[in-house]
């Protein structure tokens, strides 16, 4: 009996030191900051207080997926990060709304390329492309992801009001086209709805997982769920409306199958 509580004592102490370690291991990778301790940008930005419009720049970085996966300010702005002296580090940083800017609007595809190939490609097939760079016309990458593009900036109400402005506006600078927002409403819906139910589905699977389930015909069919979902998630950037509608669709329907499978599996009694 005392055996056994020691047995469980040194386990319990080993499990609070494992927890204590990663719970210092979780805060010190936001701020370890290995990938940037050259990088004079994030150096100086992190310590600078004012103003607003900087300070909360860099704020938004320091959280975003770009700095967890090493992206430095500079891949986005231009500049030299090797160098101290803010002047000489700042060559080539233009304000966005220069055209010289690699961030101007005309330039934000390009820009963002370099990384987001797929994504562009699909983009470059669109009219707001086309007039993009001929006359300056249409959304591009910051008009719907800010700066960080941690976020989508908007609801699908909100989307169908920002494709109003120029597809249904009373202004007649085009013609009217109110089914645009309407279709870009739903499409926005769709795209939510499927990214939800692809979320349930995976912690479903982790819970099938941990209680040893054989899975492995859901794990496939949710795997192709998945890369549905992307295929629509890029080719939104398109806007050929009814296609992404329709794969956002099929991975909603593929991962609901998944959902129903396993809760009648692993929750009978709620069937
Ligand atoms: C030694 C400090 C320092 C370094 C190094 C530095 N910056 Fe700055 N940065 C500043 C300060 C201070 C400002 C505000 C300047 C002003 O308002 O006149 C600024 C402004 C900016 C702005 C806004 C420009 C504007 O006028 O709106 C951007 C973008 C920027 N920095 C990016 C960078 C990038 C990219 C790097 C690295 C290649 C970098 N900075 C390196 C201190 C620094
Ligand atoms: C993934 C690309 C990307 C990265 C990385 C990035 N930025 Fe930006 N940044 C942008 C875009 C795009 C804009 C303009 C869009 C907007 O107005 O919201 C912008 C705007 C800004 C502005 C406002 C400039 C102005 O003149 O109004 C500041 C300041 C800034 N960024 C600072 C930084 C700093 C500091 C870092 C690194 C710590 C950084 N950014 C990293 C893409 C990026
Ligand atoms: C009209 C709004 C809009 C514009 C313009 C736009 N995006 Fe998007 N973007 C979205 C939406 C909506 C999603 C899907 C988000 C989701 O699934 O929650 C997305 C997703 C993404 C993703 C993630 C893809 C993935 O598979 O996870 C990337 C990367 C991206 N956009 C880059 C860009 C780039 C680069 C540009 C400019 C060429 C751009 N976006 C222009 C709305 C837009
Ligand atoms: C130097 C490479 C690089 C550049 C330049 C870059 N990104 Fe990214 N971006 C990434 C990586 C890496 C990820 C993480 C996801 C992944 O692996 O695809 C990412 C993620 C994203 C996401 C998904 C959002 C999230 O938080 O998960 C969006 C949206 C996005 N980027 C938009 C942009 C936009 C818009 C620009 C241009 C202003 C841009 N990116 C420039 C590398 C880059
Ligand atoms: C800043 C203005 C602007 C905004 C905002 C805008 N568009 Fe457009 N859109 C255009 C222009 C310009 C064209 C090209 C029209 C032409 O070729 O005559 C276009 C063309 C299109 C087309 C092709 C139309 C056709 O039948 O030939 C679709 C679809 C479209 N946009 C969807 C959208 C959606 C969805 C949104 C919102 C997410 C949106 N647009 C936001 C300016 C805009």
């Amino acid at each position: 009996m005392l055996k056994k509580l020691f047995v469980i004592l040194i386990f319990a102490f080993f499990a609070m030191a494992a927890i204590s370690v990663s719970a210092v291991r979780a805060t010190q990778t936001q701020d370890a900051m290995v990938e940037f301790k050259d990088n004079n940008c994030v150096a100086c930005h992190a310590r600078l207080s004012n103003p607003y419009r900087l300070t909360s720049r860099y704020a938004e970085w320091h959280i975003s997926t770009h700095k967890d996966k090493s992206i430095g300010c500079e891949k986005c702005h231009g500049g030299d990060p090797a160098i101290k002296d803010e002047k000489q580090a700042h060559a080539g940083v233009v304000a966005p709304q220069d055209s010289k800017s690699r961030l101007h609007q005309k330039n934000l595809p390009e820009t963002c390329g370099a990384c987001h190939q797929t994504v562009v490609n699909s983009f470059v097939e669109s009219r707001h492309y086309q007039k993009l760079k001929d006359a300056g016309l249409g959304p591009s990458c910051s008009t719907c992801h800010v700066h960080m593009a941690s976020q989508v900036l908007y609801t699908p109400e909100e989307t169908a009001q920002m494709c109003s402005t120029c597809h249904n506006s009373p202004n007649k600078l085009m013609p009217l086209r109110p089914e645009i927002p309407q279709q870009a409403n739903e499409v926005m819906q769709a795209i939510r709805r499927a990214n939800t139910v692809v979320m349930w589905a995976d912690r479903l699977i982790q819970q099938a997982e941990a209680k040893k389930l054989d899975i492995s015909e859901a794990k496939k069919e949710q795997l192709i769920a998945r890369a549905v979902m992307a295929e629509a998630r890029t080719s939104w950037h398109a806007f050929n409306l009814d296609v992404v509608r329709k794969k956002a669709d099929d991975a909603f329907e593929m991962s609901n199958k998944v959902k129903d499978s396993l809760r009648a599996r692993l929750y009978p009694q709620q069937q």
